[in-house]
């Protein structure tokens, strides 16, 4: 506004050094153009090698335990200030780009304003005072222009982490599932669930698909077991029957009505996962097991743990429930963390339970003590465990064996015994 205001004065003085002023601006603008695109490039890298920065940070943070096993620290240490090293020099190029604009239209103008003087004493016979007016103005001129020029290059700069980081906001918001606008109530499951001609395939192989044509009724208040080797496909399903992956073909139906994006936080509402890995927060035992339900009472808390055969481990622990457990849960063995997981579980009240390998890490003993506690959950909840050990498949009321992603047989222990025991991995691997 201000350079428009300027401008208007330069014209009322003497229209044709204006204009020839601003052909020259234009001309000067055009030669930054070159410029610009170049700073959009270096933009464009600057956001790749910043991403590909963090992106080496957190996966060497993550595998530090690995990398230190390896003697790899040399390798990381390598790979990361190469990495540095790239982010530097397209952060120094960017600046040496944003420099040269700078550089060229402050040049420029300098040349135009001692041009457009020459001219306007020359040609124009300008009087003294009107002369000097004149040059004021467009002294004053320049830098406003100066400014907008470096503007817009860092704008042109800039424009790529912006354009990215909203590509990736629009990618996640269609990705979203719809959050329900009516008031939320649990969709409970009252008769069974049924799997019709499931199929899956993750989007990132979809000619190799995880799952083939699965089928399977489980009536409330049931335990059944879902078995076979890994890579089968067992925590794929146990994503899908909780509504976490939609499947390509066939259904999943609660009561009859079909798990879709559109119900699914409400079925959440009423089921509760075990995760294979389970994930607990920096933050105490207590804290971890209330984001699970945050109206539980102490009572409740110490009766959950008691039934995931925690409460001991939890009691010997210095500070009891208010121990903090540590970044990811860190300062618990894995068995112990899969306990408090089974823990939150319950405390969910959930009308279906659903566990992903829930006694892959733990002793003898205590996997005898949770699977006898899922089993005691029945008929009350309904419980669906992925499993490859026979402990928690020898109480089931019924076992589907996967193979191949396909159900290869259904039936309990005693019947599928023969078919279960020896080497279940091996099996799947020759398949
Ligand atoms: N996020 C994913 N993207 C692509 N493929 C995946 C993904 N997760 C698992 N898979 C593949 O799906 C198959 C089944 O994996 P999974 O369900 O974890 O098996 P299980 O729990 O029975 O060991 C494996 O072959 C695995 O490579
Ligand atoms: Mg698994």
């Amino acid at each position: 506004m201000l350079a428009l205001a300027q401008f208007a004065v330069a014209v009322a003085i003497d229209p044709l050094v204006s204009l020839g002023a601003l052909l020259a601006g234009a001309a000067l603008a055009f030669l930054t153009v070159p410029l610009a695109s170049r700073s959009s490039r270096r933009g464009t890298q600057l956001t790749r090698r910043n991403e590909a920065l963090h992106a080496l940070v957190s996966d060497f943070l993550a595998g530090l335990r690995l990398v230190k096993s390896h003697n790899a620290e040399g390798r990381h240490l390598g790979d990361f200030t190469a990495a540095a090293r790239a982010t530097r020099q397209s952060e120094l190029a960017s600046r040496a780009t944003l420099a040269a604009a700078r550089a060229v239209m402050d040049l420029g103008a300098a040349c135009t304003l001692a041009a457009l003087a020459y001219a306007a004493i020359i040609f124009s016979g300008l009087a003294l005072p009107e002369l000097l007016v004149l040059v004021l103005v467009f002294a004053r001129l320049i830098p406003s222009l100066s400014r907008l020029q470096q503007f817009a290059q860092q704008l042109a700069q800039q424009l790529p982490a912006y354009a990215h980081a909203t590509g990736m906001i629009r990618r996640l918001r269609r990705g979203a599932e719809p959050i329900p606008k009516e008031s939320r109530f649990p969709l409970r499951l009252r008769d069974a669930l049924n799997v019709s001609g499931l199929s899956f395939a993750y989007p990132s192989s979809p000619e190799t698909p995880v799952l083939t044509d699965v089928n399977l009724c489980v009536p409330t208040g049931r335990f059944v077991a879902v078995m076979g080797p890994s890579g089968v496909g067992k925590s794929t399903f146990a994503d899908l029957l909780f509504g976490l992956l939609e499947p390509c073909r066939g259904e999943i139906a609660i009561d009859g009505a079909p798990l879709t994006p559109a119900n699914a936080r409400r079925w959440r509402d009423s089921a509760a996962y075990v995760p294979q890995e389970p994930y607990l927060f920096h933050e105490s035992i207590r804290a971890n097991m209330l984001r699970a339900n945050p109206k539980a009472s102490g009572a409740e808390l110490e009766r959950a743990l008691s039934l995931a055969d925690a409460r001991r481990f939890v009691d010997a622990l210095p500070r009891g429930l208010d121990t903090v457990v540590g970044d990811r849960g860190a300062r618990l063995s894995s068995g112990e963390r899969q306990r408090i997981a089974i823990a939150q579980a319950l405390l969910r009240n959930p009308a279906l339970l659903l566990l992903d390998e829930p006694t892959a890490n733990l002793d003898a003993a205590s996997e005898r003590r949770i699977v006898a506690t899922l089993a005691s959950l029945c008929p009350r909840v309904t419980v669906v465990t992925m499993t490859h050990r026979p402990e928690p498949a020898k109480h089931a009321d019924n076992i589907v064996l996967l193979r191949s992603g396909r159900v290869a047989a259904t039936g309990r222990w005693s019947e599928l015994e023969a078919a279960l025991e020896g080497p279940l991995d091996a099996k799947g691997d020759q398949e």
